[in-house]
């Protein structure tokens, strides 16, 4: 009886433990997201000066377009929404799309990866 207690109990951990890592990936892995932002840091800082591309520190929340100090495309500083999860999502699967006219010439294909990076990007704090 003791034995089968344990196995239930080492079962319900399992599961448990499944359940966290499928949630965890769902909602975005920050650890693979800062893996995928090797792909978008050719181009962008997390902070500070940048001339290749606006820094993404805080980027969530913040208006499209609104890094002081980076020369934005028209179309970008146009498009005047704030940006969240849904917004960040469709803008990295086909930024063109998202934002016709926008001077980013490159998206993510990966919806996960797309998920992971945004969840890298809230976990890093807006610059001071
Ligand atoms: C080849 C250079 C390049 C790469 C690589 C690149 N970007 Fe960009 N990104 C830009 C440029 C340039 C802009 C400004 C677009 C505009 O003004 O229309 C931009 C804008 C953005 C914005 C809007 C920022 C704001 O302040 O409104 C986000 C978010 C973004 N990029 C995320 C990413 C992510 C995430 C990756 C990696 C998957 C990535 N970018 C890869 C060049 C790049």
């Amino acid at each position: 009886m003791t034995g089968r207690g344990f196995l239930g109990a080492l079962s319900l951990a399992a599961a448990f433990a499944l359940a966290i890592a499928s949630g965890a990936s769902a909602a975005g892995d920050p650890v693979h997201g800062k893996a995928v932002f090797g792909r978008c840091s050719g181009c962008h800082a997390l902070s500070g000066p940048s001339f290749a591309a606006p820094p993404l520190a805080g980027v969530m929340g913040r208006k499209a377009g609104g890094a002081p100090g980076f020369q934005y495309s028209k179309a970008m500083t146009a498009y005047g929404k704030v940006w969240d999860e849904p917004l960040l999502d469709a803008f990295l699967a086909a930024p063109a799309t998202a934002v016709p006219g926008t001077s980013m010439p490159v998206g993510l294909d990966d919806a996960q990866d797309r998920a992971d990076v945004i969840a890298y990007l809230k976990s890093v704090p807006a610059a001071r």
